[in-house]
């Protein structure tokens, strides 16, 4: 923990209280209140915490001023230019970027889970077919504790490190199970051979009557899809999954809990909601109805896959997923893709017009990824799937961090009561 260097004085009813300030390495100044409420008997209040920091973290770092994003120092740009998302979840876990010897051995740990549990096959059997992809894997991932004894006590080093890989490793085979249970095709299985983001790729198209070849560019905008999405700071899933954490659940349970939190249109469910919503708008001539809806208050819509809480710029993120989404729609040759140019020109008017400006509303990650993953041949229902596949790796980072902790405390926020106070019961005939 920073050492304080200076205090906050706050005055209740005549009485001072000096409230220690910590300095971070970047960002903020933090106002340390924990002593508050035995010191003052009062309770601070900030539902959606937008002003409240819920932990200490050396993990990621966004500057929504700037549009930066930072794993552990290196900015998220470089990491999609420069590096793969199996060298990001060792640098988001690890703390550093690997050795060739380090990545090697990471990368055969994960290969060497990525099979799921024969039995598990089951489970799949008891959802309907048009099951949301989401459904499958929140009670999936949740039932991996039931089959993985040996990595479910968080006190111990060694099974946090053998469930960290196996959550890493064993995603992607659920998520396309999911994807491939709702098709009615047969479940395809990892191969070793492959890297994470082709393995991936073949086991959602690959089927048993021909051959299934992975598309380097495509393969490669996969995996730019996932290390764009690993990790985010404190957002609501990984704040869902810290204080579902903070009791001593096992990772596994916690991670379903992150993965129920994501699928939410507010957050990693944007990014289907946002498709849905440019194949509503359908054509250029409709934007102009969908901004005046946008803007109105007394109507509840809003452009999907615009704003944030943090950034008050672009998204950094969202800048590289539509160098993406150009590369691979020319690579498929669908560069007029009708839903590519409502988003483009949507993006255009939107960011010219004054309300989204002063309201500082950029697009955000789930802005682009949409229509990089449809051209890619996936439904709207396997994005947010893609998505928890994704962040994982920051969950379960996060997570890392966290249980380490020597002063873990369980989450236990107070509240505002504003219900009735004290009152005796009134029997039936007194009503
Ligand atoms: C993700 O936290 C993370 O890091 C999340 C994430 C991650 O990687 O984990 O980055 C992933 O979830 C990205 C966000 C995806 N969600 C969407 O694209 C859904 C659309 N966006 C909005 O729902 C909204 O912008 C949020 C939820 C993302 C942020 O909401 P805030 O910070 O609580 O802001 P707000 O709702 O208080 O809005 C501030 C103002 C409001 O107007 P006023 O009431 O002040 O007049 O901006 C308006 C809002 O009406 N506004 C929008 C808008 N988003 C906010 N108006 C139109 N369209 C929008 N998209």
């Amino acid at each position: 923990m920073a050492e304080s260097t200076k205090s906050a004085k706050l005055t209740i009813d005549g009485t001072d209280y000096d409230l220690p300030i910590y300095s971070p390495t970047a960002g903020p100044d933090v106002i340390d209140i924990r002593k508050l409420y035995g010191q003052a008997g009062v309770f601070t209040y900030d539902p959606g915490f937008t002003s409240t920091a819920s932990c200490d973290s050396t993990i990621t770092y966004i500057d929504g001023g700037k549009g930066e994003l930072l794993h552990r120092g290196f900015p998220i740009d470089q990491l999609a230019e420069k590096s793969h998302y199996l060298e990001v979840c060792y640098l988001l876990l690890y703390g550093e970027l690997p050795t060739a010897e380090q990545l090697e051995d990471f990368e055969n740990r994960v290969t060497m889970h990525t099979m799921l549990h024969e039995q598990m096959h089951f489970l799949f059997r008891g959802y309907r077919r048009d099951a949301h992809p989401m459904a499958i894997m929140v009670g999936v991932v949740g039932a991996l504790s039931a089959f993985y004894h040996d990595s479910t006590d968080v006190t111990d080093p060694w099974q946090r490190e053998v469930a960290t890989i196996r959550l890493i490793a064993k995603m992607p085979t659920i998520a396309s199970m999911a994807y491939k249970y709702t098709l009615g095709q047969p479940f395809v299985y990892p191969r070793n051979e492959l890297d994470y983001a082709s393995n991936f790729l073949r086991m959602c198209f690959a089927v048993p009557a021909e051959d299934y070849e992975v598309n380097p560019i495509l393969s490669r905008a996969m995996d730019r899809i996932f290390t764009l999405h690993a990790d985010h700071e404190q957002n609501a899933s990984t704040s869902t999954v810290r204080l579902a954490s903070s009791s001593g659940a096992n990772p596994f349970a916690c991670v379903a809990a992150g993965i129920a939190c994501l699928w939410g249109p507010a957050h990693g469910g944007a990014n289907q909601a946002c498709l849905e919503m440019l194949r509503e708008i359908g054509s250029v001539d409709r934007i102009p109805e969908f901004i005046a809806r946008a803007k109105d208050k007394n109507d509840d819509f809003r452009l999907m896959g615009f704003g944030h809480r943090v950034y008050k710029n672009f998204d950094p993120r969202a800048k590289v997923m539509k160098e993406s989404a150009d590369e691979v729609l020319d690579l498929l040759g669908i560069e007029d893709n009708p839903v590519l140019q409502v988003a483009k020109e949507l993006e255009r008017q939107a960011l010219a017009d004054p309300y989204f400006a002063e309201k500082k509303l950029f697009p955000n990650v789930d802005f682009y990824s949409g229509i990089i993953l449809e051209a890619m041949g996936f439904p709207t229902s396997m994005f947010t799937p893609i998505f928890a596949l994704s962040r994982t790796v920051g969950w379960i980072s996060q997570w890392k961090e966290m249980i380490a902790d020597p002063q873990l405390k369980i989450g236990r926020p107070r509240q505002l009561y504003q219900g009735e106070t004290l009152r005796d019961y009134v029997e039936m005939e007194k009503r």
